[in-house]
């Protein structure tokens, strides 16, 4: 053989392969991420090697209702009683969910694909394909590598609690974050690293599945606490990375104003530091932006400060007759008095009903009325009651007659005390969503709008509400830590009350859950429209919000929008609502594809 002949063949062997590599590789932008059961999905042994790189901790795991399946291979008598018994750790309990690799609180979001039931269909189609159970960084960062590598939609579960749908979906692998958890660190001052500043106030640094029961009750060790949520298992990672709001919040912000500094998997795979003076925008981005958006936080640094001494009363205002043409009016009352409780120190929670029977006795009468659950910080108990009178009284003589009150007084040593009596006990396991509004003091003047608007919002709900008093000074002078603070709607500083409903429907009927949904888009047009300026929290609305990257982020939503391209250049984390989602779109089976 000649050398010109050599180089000839050589020459074309090289052409050839370029040719090839153009023919047969497949689009470097594949149309929709991988499903199970096609070449573009990993092989057994890519599977394996990621169990093995994550030191076997990859779960294949069969759907929570599967054990109430004869014919599914986890079919167990025994446990499935124990899924559906009412209370004590089942399908109805936010523990059973939290417990749990897949499960979510609300049915729909795994398009009730196995629910806990003989009656119904049992398939693993609404779950995650994959989980793997991550307990480090390095897991959470080999899981989101191997999702990006294969082009596999990744999704992230803590707790489960999402009320957005957005800890599960079909054809994917979960980063599940339950298990990031370690002892707490405490500090009594801070300084962020790589910053040249030393933050003078006590902190606690936590892993990212820490759960707020688990935070409390650490901190209340110390005669500390936090700000954190109502329900005892959410977990920090969703709430913070939401906003967060809490019953401390009128003296001391939102959560997210409260961190000093994260730890986060970006959607390329690194492990970083996230602070006032390191990856500032992701920083920005990860205190309200939204859940598995910017990256996955595995752990994070939190002020803490000492815990209050809590004035508390539940006072209830009700009427049998649950047709009374002064409820809504009276509710609208009450609302409009909780900018100034806020601005007196007051904050906690008011739940509103149509159709209820006493929580507080066997007698079986529905009643109609309003529960508030209030707390004053650091005060005499008189001061609360002082406060709460005169608008009880204007309420028995505006109304003589109508209105039954009961008032329960109590005091509370510590922020944990008063918690371990009113936490969330609401339920989980139905077909359910929230919808919400912020509110500011302007918007609740009106009377006669705002009894319409509360009507709407009851009446075209499930019948009830609850006006959240989380706002406020506290949250309006928030100094979040670094440039342009952080990345929670704007509407929460102008806000004293957040306030919500919800609507539930029968499972596995698509009708039904359409209707639900457009009953609860019209149900919230009277609180738009009371606060057309104003916005909603994200992690507590209605998913299918109009408009929803204004009415979560206002104008924050650029800057977010220009952080997630440039942190997430190919889409690695994808979910909905959430910012910078508009490329892609699930399809009718569930398979997420760019649109
Ligand atoms: C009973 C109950 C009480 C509540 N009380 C309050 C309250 O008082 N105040 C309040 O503000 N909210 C409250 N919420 C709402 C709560 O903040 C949201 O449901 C929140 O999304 C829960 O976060 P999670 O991590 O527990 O849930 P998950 O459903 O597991 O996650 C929620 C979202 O966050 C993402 N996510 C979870 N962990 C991480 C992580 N480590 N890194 C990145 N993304 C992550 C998920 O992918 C998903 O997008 C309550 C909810 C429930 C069910
Ligand atoms: C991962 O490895 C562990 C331990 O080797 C094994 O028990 C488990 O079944 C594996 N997971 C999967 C999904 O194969
Ligand atoms: C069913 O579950 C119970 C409780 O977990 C267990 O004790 C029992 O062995 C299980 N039965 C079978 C057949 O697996
Ligand atoms: C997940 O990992 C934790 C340890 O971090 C372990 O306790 C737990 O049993 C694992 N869960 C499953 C379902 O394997
Ligand atoms: C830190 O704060 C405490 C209490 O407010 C104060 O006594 C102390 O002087 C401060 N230290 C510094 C270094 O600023
Ligand atoms: C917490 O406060 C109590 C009561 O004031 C006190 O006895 C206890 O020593 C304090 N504990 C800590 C860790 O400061
Ligand atoms: C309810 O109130 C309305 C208006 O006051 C009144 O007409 C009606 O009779 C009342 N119903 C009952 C059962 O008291
Ligand atoms: C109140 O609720 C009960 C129980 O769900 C129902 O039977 C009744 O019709 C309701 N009443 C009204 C006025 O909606
Ligand atoms: C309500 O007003 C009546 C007089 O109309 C008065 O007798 C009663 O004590 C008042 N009740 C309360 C709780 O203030
Ligand atoms: C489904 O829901 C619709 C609307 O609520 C209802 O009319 C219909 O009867 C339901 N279908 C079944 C099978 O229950
Ligand atoms: C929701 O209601 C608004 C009016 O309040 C309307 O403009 C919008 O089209 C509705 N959206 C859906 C999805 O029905
Ligand atoms: C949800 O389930 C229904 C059947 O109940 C099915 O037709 C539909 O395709 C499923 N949707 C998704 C997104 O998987």
């Amino acid at each position: 053989m000649s050398p010109p002949n050599l180089l000839s063949t050589v020459l074309l062997f090289l052409l050839s392969t370029v040719v090839s590599v153009g023919k047969e590789t497949p689009s470097p932008t594949p149309k929709c991420k991988a499903i199970p059961g096609t070449p573009a999905w990993p092989s057994a042994a890519a599977w394996t090697h990621l169990n093995e790189s994550t030191g076997g901790r990859l779960l294949q795991p069969s759907p929570p209702g599967a054990v109430c399946h004869p014919g599914q291979p986890t079919y167990n008598a025994s446990e499935c009683a124990a899924v559906v018994a009412a209370g004590g750790g089942g399908w109805a309990t936010y523990e059973f969910h939290s417990a749990d690799p897949v499960s979510v609180d609300w049915n729909q979001w795994a398009n009730d694909t196995c629910l806990p039931g003989e009656a119904y269909p049992c398939s693993p189609r609404g779950y995650p394909v994959f989980v793997v159970n991550a307990s480090t960084a390095a897991h959470v960062q080999a899981g989101l590598q191997f999702a990006r590598k294969n082009n596999i939609r990744v999704i992230v579960k803590s707790s489960g609690h999402d009320y957005l749908g957005r800890s599960v979906a079909p054809f994917s692998l979960s980063i599940w974050v339950h298990h990031l958890k370690s002892t707490p660190k405490t500090h009594t001052s801070f300084r962020p690293s790589g910053c040249n500043v030393e933050i003078n106030s006590t902190a606690v640094t936590v892993a990212a599945g820490t759960q707020m029961e688990e935070l409390y009750s650490f901190l209340d060790k110390l005669n500390q606490t936090t700000i954190g949520g109502g329900g005892k298992t959410v977990s920090l990672g969703g709430y913070l990375t939401g906003g967060g709001h809490g019953l401390l919040s009128p003296t001391h912000g939102l959560a997210a104003d409260n961190v000093l500094e994260m730890e986060v998997v970006t959607p390329t795979g690194k492990i970083v530091i996230a602070n006032e003076c390191t990856n500032t925008d992701l920083f920005f981005a990860m205190r309200g932006g939204g859940g598995s958006t910017f990256g996955i936080l595995t752990s994070t640094t939190l002020l803490t400060f000492p815990t209050p001494h809590l004035t508390s009363t539940i006072t209830a205002l009700y009427t049998p007759n649950l047709s009374s043409p002064n409820l809504f009016p009276m509710l609208a009352y009450i609302l409009s008095q909780l900018p100034s409780l806020s601005d007196a120190g007051v904050s906690g929670y008011a739940s509103f009903f149509t159709n209820m029977t006493s929580p507080l006795s066997s007698d079986p009468t529905p009643l109609a009325g309003i529960g508030l659950s209030l707390v004053l910080q650091d005060s005499p108990p008189s001061s609360l009651s002082n406060l709460l009178n005169p608008i009880l009284e204007h309420i028995n003589t505006t109304y003589p007659e109508e209105f039954a009150v009961v008032q329960i007084p109590a005091d509370y040593d510590s922020f944990y005390g008063w918690y371990q009596v009113n936490y969330d006990q609401s339920s989980a396991g139905r077909d359910m969503v929230v919808g919400s509004r912020l509110l500011g003091r302007e918007h609740v003047v009106d009377t006669s709008k705002v009894a319409e608007a509360l009507r709407e919002m009851a009446l075209g709900g499930s019948g009830s509400g609850i006006m959240h008093v989380v706002a406020g000074r506290g949250v309006r002078e928030a100094v979040p830590r670094g440039e342009g603070g952080d990345a929670v709607c704007p509407a929460w500083r102008r806000a004293y009350v957040h306030i919500a409903n919800s609507v539930s429907w029968e499972p596995l009927n698509a009708t039904a859950r359409t209707e639900a949904m457009s009953r609860l888009n019209k149900s919230l047009r009277g609180v738009r429209e009371l606060a057309p300026d104003m916005g909603a929290y994200m992690n507590e609305a209605n998913p299918e919000e109009p408009n929803w990257q204004t009415q979560f982020w206002g104008s924050n939503y650029n800057k977010l929008l220009r952080i997630k391209r440039s942190i997430d250049p190919e889409d690695v984390l994808w979910c909905n609502p959430c910012v910078g989602n508009e490329r892609w779109k699930e399809n009718e089976d569930g398979q997420l594809c760019r649109v």
